[in-house]
């Protein structure tokens, strides 16, 4: 492709994909399928690398976080981050509603939001472009979270070119997670063997503070504005201000609605207090705003809050029911879950059979309980419901207390239980069914192989009929294809398409491969990450405890269990058949840059995030050109490459000694 077509297609693309994505975050009005989407912005992406002079700063393609930030900066409110009032009764919101009239008159509107179970964030647009985003911290200062935030496809980087947007402003919102996002993200982390969030407001504030925004961009949060501040009055009215904020291309939520007095304030509660269950998201409550900002300003604060807002918070709904059993899953690591058996009970609008009771503790210790107790069951935040304590007075005489089970209730291994943790273990991967299934399940799964042709299903058959016992069975099935036919459960083609599937797998890369194996707390971005800093699996299977922390986010906890996987003789085993078989065991050629000896006898840092590298990039990169990367910051150090969100002490440091700070850039410089 000659430069001006390419400059050309990229612009067309850009400035498509960037309308899909209003269309899809902000409308919520798709008009194009998924797979098509991805294909298109695939094409960008490599046009932009082909071409990256006619790459747009704002590209699409740079929504995907891939960053390693190491700390947060703390950063003052222009305007404090206030809280909200709150009543939990409708005299309390007639009290609030006589107080207003009493100090204003009769003559004012309130505006009715919903109250989003999220954490707040103020961003900060200079000149149309999102410049940095702070979360509520303690309501005076927070922490800079701008490159988390940046990944987060509804909050414009950006604004609408055309609309009438000051110069500089603030805005502020709620960050949250939908709540199907949560129950399929919260699985994942289950299967992985990682602690699962208790709601999607734990979920979407645990992501915003994560140090790597890749795996923020990884975990789809969302986020309705509601509150606009500028230096100088630009509108009468706040609901004045979100219809011109919606016009700019913020997300505004479309259920706010203007109430003349305080019954269709009521009104609109009630409606909610039932409707809620059926939003894609959680909300707690309602948020009830004075309209005209003279009133508000007559109004005036309190030491905490404003005297013109309240919120209204909901009750979490709570029912008895009678617990019918307690039973146990396993699942692919071994970790044993109690689940909780109802008899079925009607809450928030679903019927609930099932209750989670996390761990051994849950029930010994804090519920103490005992066969057929009256349980008093609630859903908050939670998406699952949980018992919050039994009725003592309907407990039956001479009931027994529940005892967790000491045996693994899928294949009677006694189960084990490591020193300062919650859960309980069945140590036998290699005969315990559930683990078997789970794990050959977990690897075939669209984000480790994405196996096409096979399915969950599928492979419980396959083990029934003893056709699969480990990972590497799969790649023998093809002298098999006789028998499974014979078996009658297949047609040809489904299995044909199955062994072309298995077949392809062979050419994903080593991280998939790596995070297929399914071992303890390596999940996908620890898969990425080994991989990028061990590059093959002999490496990998040869670290220490020591030399694996020393590689990026890998703690104390994910080295243990890497070593403890590779210790096993069965392990190894199966690496070694799965490798003679064609897989992928080293990472994929990165483009290098030429070896020299330029940079011999240098001492670098790098800090930060980069646009263009990864950090293990740039060091790889130092490297093998003759530099040295130290380990901290001394007169030794001939430059600091700093990139974005770098630490203000690093800075601080760097600067006291006079060591010269650069960028990726510049240091690609030193190259030439
Ligand atoms: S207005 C001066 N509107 O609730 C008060 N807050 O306790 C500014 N929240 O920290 C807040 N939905 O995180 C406002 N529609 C909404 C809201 C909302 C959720 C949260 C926000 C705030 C807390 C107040």
């Amino acid at each position: 492709m000659s430069p001006t077509e390419a400059k050309d297609r990229i612009q067309a693309l850009t400035a498509e994909l960037k309308k899909h994505n209003y269309n899809y975050y902000v409308l919520a009005m798709p008009t194009i399928s998924d797979y098509d989407f991805d294909h298109k912005l695939k094409e960008l992406d490599k046009l932009e690398k082909e071409f990256p002079d006619f790459a747009d700063p704002d590209s699409p393609t740079q929504r995907v976080g891939g960053e390693v930030t190491k700390e947060f900066v703390t950063v003052k409110h222009r305007w404090p981050m206030l809280s909200l009032g709150n009543t939990y009764n409708e005299q309390e919101l007639i009290d609030f509603d006589q107080r207003i009239r009493k100090a204003i008159g009769d003559n004012f509107e309130y505006v009715c939001e919903l109250k989003f179970d999220g954490l707040s964030m103020s961003l900060t647009y200079q000149d149309g472009k999102l410049a940095r985003a702070v979360t509520r911290g303690d309501g005076t200062q927070g922490d800079e979270v701008t490159t988390n935030v940046r990944t987060i496809h509804t909050i414009p980087k950006k604004l609408i070119a055309g609309s009438n947007y000051p110069d500089l402003f603030e805005i502020r919102g709620e960050v949250f997670m939908h709540r199907k996002a949560f129950e399929r993200l919260n699985k994942e982390r289950v299967d992985n063997g990682e602690v699962p969030y208790a709601n999607p407001r734990n979920f979407a504030s645990g992501t915003i503070k994560l140090q790597d925004s890749a795996e923020v961009a990884r975990r789809p949060l969302d986020c309705f504005l509601y509150g606009l501040y500028t230096e100088k009055q630009l509108f009468k009215t706040h609901w004045e201000s979100l219809q011109a904020v919606k016009e700019w291309g913020f997300h505004v939520d479309d259920h706010s609605r203007l109430c003349s007095d305080i019954k269709g304030v009521l009104d609109f509660i009630n409606h909610w207090d039932t409707e809620r269950h059926h939003l894609s998201y959680d909300i707690d409550g309602i948020v009830i705003k004075v309209n005209n900002y003279s009133q508000q300003q007559e109004l005036g604060f309190t030491a905490k809050s404003p005297r013109w807002a309240i919120s209204y918070k909901f009750k979490a709904e709570r029912v008895e029911t009678e617990l019918l059993a307690v039973t146990y899953q396993v699942g692919r690591t071994g970790a044993v879950t109690p689940v909780a058996n109802l008899k079925p009970v009607l809450l928030a609008g679903t019927t609930v059979k099932r209750a989670t009771l996390h761990n051994a503790d849950e029930i010994t210790e804090r519920l103490k309980l005992h066969e057929h107790d009256t349980v008093f069951v609630e859903k908050g935040g939670e998406i699952i419901p949980k018992i919050i304590s039994v009725n003592l007075d309907k407990r039956k005489p001479g009931a027994a207390a529940i005892k967790y089970v000491t045996h693994c209730p899928a294949c009677d291994t006694p189960l084990l239980r490591t020193e300062g943790e919650a859960a309980w273990y069945c140590p036998n991967d290699e005969g315990c069914p559930p683990q078997i299934v789970g794990k050959i399940q977990h690897y075939i799964g669209r984000k480790a192989m994405n196996i096409d042709g096979l399915g969950d299903e599928t492979i419980v058959t396959l083990y029934n009929q003893h056709f699969v016992r480990h990972i590497s069975d799969l790649y023998d099935l093809e002298q098999h294809a006789p028998e499974l036919k014979q078996m009658g459960r297949f047609g040809e083609k489904s299995i044909n398409n199955m062994l072309e599937g298995i077949e392809k797998s062979k050419q994903q890369p080593f991280e998939k491969v790596l995070f297929g194996l399914g071992i303890r707390y390596v999940g996908e971005t620890v898969a990425r990450k080994l991989v990028a800093h061990f590059k093959n699996i002999d490496r990998l299977m040869a670290a220490t405890v020591e030399e694996l922390t020393a590689a990026e986010e890998i703690g104390e906890r994910i080295a243990q269990s890497i070593t403890e996987y590779f210790a096993d003789p069965g392990h190894r085993e199966e690496i070694e058949k799965l490798r003679q078989k064609g897989l992928q065991f080293v990472a994929e050629e990165k483009e290098v840059v030429l070896a020299s000896d330029k940079l011999a006898g240098k001492n670098f840092i790098i800090s930060g995030t980069f646009e263009k590298y990864s950090r293990d990039e740039l060091k790889d990169i130092i490297e093998q050109n003759g530099g040295k990367i130290l380990s901290s910051i001394s007169a030794k150090l001939n430059y600091l490459v700093a990139g974005e969100n770098m630490g203000p002490s690093k800075l601080e440091k760097a600067n006291k000694l006079n060591i010269p700070i650069i960028s990726d850039e510049e240091l690609m410089g030193l190259l030439k």
